[in-house]
Parts: structure tokens; sequence; C-alpha cells
């Protein structure tokens, strides 16, 4: 890169792939960008503020269940487990699951080097005897496990139902990744969350306070920061709608006027009523989050719910791998 092309802006500098996602999916008919481009550092902050929202239960939902089932999940998890996080997130759900299992061994993995670093230090602060291998890496494309632990069974741990923010396509590869990465004789611990009434699922992705509007309106400051945009970022509203075909919950930014802006010196035009489709949230009933499961070569053992049925977590036994003689 030239160094003139640095010092004039910041679109130089910008992550070429959030680049490609943008000017592509604005260009697409329906407008559509990947969620995973949320998290800057101010979408990450308005992430972890939306996991305290009241109207957000999936966190507070899914960590209380964890607390409950923990006693189970020691005696079902193997002894000398080494526990792999895929997205490792600044989670407070982590400890509660390294309290009841006593791993041999902790495994965070996630893209942000810096949020690992700093998850993972905190993580060693408060197990000192844990031995804790963060691996930087991009679950999507598994990279080697650390030599540490090689050789001790393998526990993943996918929280949050982030498992939901993909498509089915996706979620199966993925899943079939982890299966792979994690190899044969491995277990999962995945949470995944419940269909449930639009009168709970839409104002936990709409709330009182505004926080999930920011989070998603924060997409278009970024891209305004990172890619040269003009976007009107105030003349565009959040909307959060429940998709019931395909039991999701889509979030989109709703144009409220025509308008016209640039990205990259890129012109688009938007009409009043238009969107940009910016996340997709699936939510799995008992049968299709197992049938999900086993189709990512993983057998279900164990499921847990809350006294609500809102959010379930599962334990699976990695499929063996029967290859073709
Ligand atoms: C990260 N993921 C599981 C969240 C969800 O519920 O789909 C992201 C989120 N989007 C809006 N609120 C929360």
């Amino acid at each position: 890169m030239l160094k003139q092309e640095i010092e004039d802006g910041q679109s130089s500098l910008a992550d070429p792939n959030f680049r490609a996602d943008v000017l592509n999916g604005l260009a697409a008919t329906p407008r559509a960008i990947p969620a995973r481009w949320f998290y800057d550092r101010r979408g990450s902050e308005l992430f972890e503020a939306i996991t305290d929202l009241p109207e957000y239960y999936p966190t507070r939902t899914e960590t209380a269940l964890l607390h409950r089932v923990g006693p189970e999940l020691g005696a079902l998890a193997a002894r000398n487990a080494a526990v792999v996080e895929f997205g490792s997130g600044s989670s407070t759900k982590t400890p509660i699951l390294l309290r009841a299992i006593e791993p041999a061994a902790y495994v965070p993995i996630d893209i942000s080097g810096d949020f690992l670093r700093q998850s993972a230090r905190e993580l060693s602060q408060a197990f000192p005897g844990l031995p804790v291998h963060p691996v930087e890496a991009d679950f999507l494309r598994p990279v080697p496990l650390p030599v540490q632990v090689e050789g001790l069974p393998k526990l993943g741990f996918f929280p949050g139902s982030t498992i939901g923010n993909m498509n089915a396509w996706h979620a199966v590869d993925l899943l079939r990744a982890m299966r792979e990465w994690l190899g044969e004789g491995a277990r999962l611990l995945i949470g995944m969350d419940r269909v449930k009434s639009p009168d709970i699922l839409v104002p936990a992705y709409d709330d009182a306070q505004g926080v999930t509007a920011a989070f998603n309106l924060n997409l278009l400051e970024r891209i305004n920061r990172e890619l040269d945009g003009t976007i009107p970022v105030d003349a565009f509203r959040h909307r959060a709608i429940w998709n019931a075909d395909a039991a999701r919950i889509e979030m989109h930014l709703e144009a409220l006027r025509d308008m016209r802006f640039e990205v990259e010196g890129r012109p688009f035009a938007m009409q009043a009523g238009e969107t940009i489709h910016t996340e997709n949230s699936h939510k799995y009933g008992p049968n299709g989050g197992r049938m999900l499961l086993r189709a990512g070569g993983w057998t279900p053992i164990a499921e847990w719910t809350d006294p609500q049925d809102w959010f379930a977590l599962v334990l699976c036994e990695a499929q063996s791998i029967r290859r073709a003689p």
C-alpha cells in the first residue's frame, strides 16, 4: 500500500473483506450486509450493553441454566478435559463452566487478538492453576489446536446461540468444522435459543432504551468512518421483524426518505421504506435444533432448558466419521 494512500484517510486501512461485503451488499437486491461487521469496538460495547437489557432474555437465561446444570455437567464431562471455547467473548459464562467441570486446560479461540488476550489474562488470574492456551483464529477456518492439549479429551463450548446468526448451510459447515477440529470422541456444549412468542422476541431485539437500535445504526457509522461513507445515519431507523416462516428475527435498517450517498466514491440511491438487512437470529424448536446438530456431525446426548423453555443448552458427542472403504 502506498504511503500517500495511508495518509489520505482511513478508507485505505479498512479491512478489504469489510469493503467488499459493504459495496456488494449495498448493490445487491435485497440489500444486505453480514452481521459480523457489527463488532467494531463501539459495536462490541453496545452488544455487551444489550446482554444486560431487561428485554434481552438470552444471556441471563443461559447463565442461570449453566449455574443450574453445572453439577450435572461436571459429572458428565470427561476427567482431564480441555475446554475449547469458540468466539471466546468477555463471557461471564465461561467461569461457570470452568468451575463446574474443573478442566485440565482452557483454549479460547477468537478472531480479535486484543479481546482474546485480555479475556485469557482475566481467566488466568481467576483460575491460577489452569493452563490457558489462547488461539487467535477465525474458527470458520480450522487451524491446529495447541500441542499442549493434544491427547486430552475435548469439550467444545459455543454459548450465546451465536449459531443462530448463521443460515442453516453455514451453521452446518461450522458444526462440521468444529467436529473436524475437536476430533474423534469430542463433546460440544452449545446454547440454542428457542422459538417463542413474538411478544417476547421482538422487544428483545427492539428494546425501549434504544440500545439495539444504536447497535444496528453503528454499522452505518462504521461504514462512514472506515469506508469514507456519506450515509445520512439520522435518516435510517432500526427495525426488528419476526419472520415466522424462517423462524428468525431479522434486523433491518430502513430508509426514512429517498436518499443518495457514496461509499468509497461509489454512488448509491435508496428510496423511503427500502431496507438494508443486517442480521438474522434464528430460533429453534427442540426437533429443529437437534436435526441441525446431527447434520453438523454431532449427536445430542443431553439437553437442558429453563422452566419457560426459552433457551436450551445441548451437550453433544462427535459422530464417528465412517469413511468409504
Ligand atoms: C450474538 N448474537 C447471538 C446476538 C443475537 O441475539 O442474535 C446478536 C444480537 N443482535 C441483536 N441483539 C443481539
